[in-house]
């Protein structure tokens, strides 16, 4: 039998949030009983029955204006024809988001995000870690940095490329992220069987 399926449907316009994606995917790629595959957002016309056999989905966008970009929230509504039969419904569910200012609103756009996987009927999967950098012993490099709890921050500099930036706290943090999912994917299939 072929392994449980985590996707990641990401969105990233300057190779930034692809940076994280491809964190979370190491990290889905720590737990052996799952697969793992990134599906840019380019591409999910091809990838719509991909998505339908996935037994978890993770969403990624960078955000703009406020919120996840356009490109993003464009597949979040070709989805609907998704909504219509609750074909997602059960499926676990994650989020992370990735911006150029410290805060920048990223708590809008991963709530964008969750909101998707509640129309869907998913099961939503949290960051569970304590916030880093929070006390006089902390530090920029700790994990979990940017202190997120619904899912995974990740903070660019807007100067610089995505060979250099986020750095390594935040993706670790998405790996984390990915791991957990992948975790959480394991029992949840295992329960229905
Ligand atoms: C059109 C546009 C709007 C943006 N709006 C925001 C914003 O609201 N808040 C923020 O912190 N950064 C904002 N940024 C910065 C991006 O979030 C940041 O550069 C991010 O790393 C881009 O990710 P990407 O390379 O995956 O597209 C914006 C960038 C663009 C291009």
């Amino acid at each position: 039998m072929s392994k449980p399926l985590v996707a990641i449907v990401y969105h990233s316009g300057y190779g930034h949030t692809k940076a994280v994606a491809e964190a979370v995917i190491a990290g889905i790629g720590e737990v052996s009983e799952v697969e793992g595959k990134l599906i840019p957002v380019e591409n999910v016309d091809a990838e719509w029955e991909t998505l339908d056999g996935a037994a978890a989905i993770i969403f990624g966008a960078p955000i703009y204006m406020g919120s996840v970009s356009a490109a993003f929230w464009a597949f979040a509504e070709k989805s609907s024809k998704r909504w219509f039969e609750l074909k997602w419904k059960d499926k676990i569910a994650a989020g992370f988001v990735n911006s150029g200012s410290q805060n920048g609103d990223k708590l809008q756009g991963l709530h964008a995000l969750y909101n998707l996987s509640q129309q869907h009927g998913m099961i939503w999967v949290g960051l569970g870690l304590h916030p880093g950098n929070n006390n006089s012993n902390g530090s920029t490099n700790d994990l979990n940095r940017l202190g997120g709890f619904g899912g995974a921050f990740a903070q660019s500099n807007i100067d610089q490329g995505p060979d250099v930036t986020p750095p390594d706290a935040d993706r670790r943090t998405a790996a984390h992220l990915g791991r957990r999912v992948a975790e959480a994917t394991v029992r949840w299939e295992r329960g229905k069987a």
